[in-house]
């Protein structure tokens, strides 16, 4: 039997125990595309063991229910004051919302811009030249620079997946609400788009992807990416923009 110097001591070694064991659980999944269910494979990570859940998940009515899904899972393996950033189609944006603000608390509604000539929904008339990045946190939470809540990207990406989005979209978004060496969490991974932009910018990774075809494609462009020569996110802003937004992350970071 271990002895302890006192109440303290053991409560603290218990502490650094389970801290050890939430480490070495997630070691083996970090900066991997997995292929399974992630309704299942979320299964392997501990509580409070992802700094951020950046997804994509399938837009049509029949996928609704993942939403529900994410957002319980998110209040379990989040760390206090993490995010999950997610992107909903405007279709059904109200019963997304529904969901999600069951498991989490609400904080913005961004905006990914289309560039192109963007989508017609037949059924609403409408055509479609944005999507929705919803952000919700595990209790109270804040990105960790002034954050745009419009982001002019290309709007996809369809190099990679049919559904595939740009990738400055989500290193922009990825970047404001994750530090360097968090784990980001994408549950849906698609063409590997989240996990292209958490490299780019020095965060781990977690991949679920259910079709063993797409999650072969993510590996290979992850495998093969090149790293860039400039500072997209903030080079694309305007000067005034780029140095509010650089300015926020050197105090940030100082403090
Ligand atoms: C909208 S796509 C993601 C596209 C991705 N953002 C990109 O840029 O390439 C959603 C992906 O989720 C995957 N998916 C759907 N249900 C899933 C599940 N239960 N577990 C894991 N992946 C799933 C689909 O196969 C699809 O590749």
């Amino acid at each position: 039997m271990k002895l302890y110097c006192s109440d303290r001591c053991r409560k603290r070694a218990n502490r650094d125990k389970r801290k050890q064991e939430t480490l070495s659980r997630l070691q083996g999944l970090l900066d991997q595309v997995v292929t399974g269910d992630s309704r299942e494979l979320v299964k392997l990570l501990p509580e409070n063991s992802v700094d951020l859940i950046f997804t994509d998940p399938p837009y049509p009515k029949e996928y609704l229910p993942l939403y529900g899904w994410l957002a319980k899972e998110a209040a379990r393996v989040l760390k206090p004051g993490g995010f999950l950033l997610t992107y909903a189609g405007n279709m059904y944006l109200h019963e997304v919302m529904m969901s999600l603000g069951q498991h989490l608390t609400y904080f913005w509604s961004y905006i990914a811009l289309d560039s192109g000539q963007g989508t017609v929904v037949w059924p609403r008339k409408t055509v479609a030249r944005h999507k929705a990045i919803l952000a919700y946190s595990k209790g109270p939470g804040k990105p960790r620079c002034n954050t745009l809540d419009v982001w002019n990207g290309s709007g996809k990406d369809k190099h990679y997946h049919s559904w595939g989005q740009d990738v400055t979209t989500a290193r922009y978004y990825i970047d404001c609400f994750s530090r360097r060496g968090h784990v980001v969490l994408e549950p849906f991974t698609g063409g590997g788009t989240t996990c292209v932009a958490s490299k780019l910018i020095d965060r781990s990774f977690i991949g679920f992807e259910i079709d063993e075809r797409q999650a072969e494609i993510a590996r290979e462009r992850l495998a093969t990416m090149q790293l860039p020569l400039f500072d997209v996110s903030v080079s694309q802003l305007s000067l005034e923009e780029g140095s509010v937004v650089r300015e926020a992350m050197v105090s940030e970071e100082a403090s």
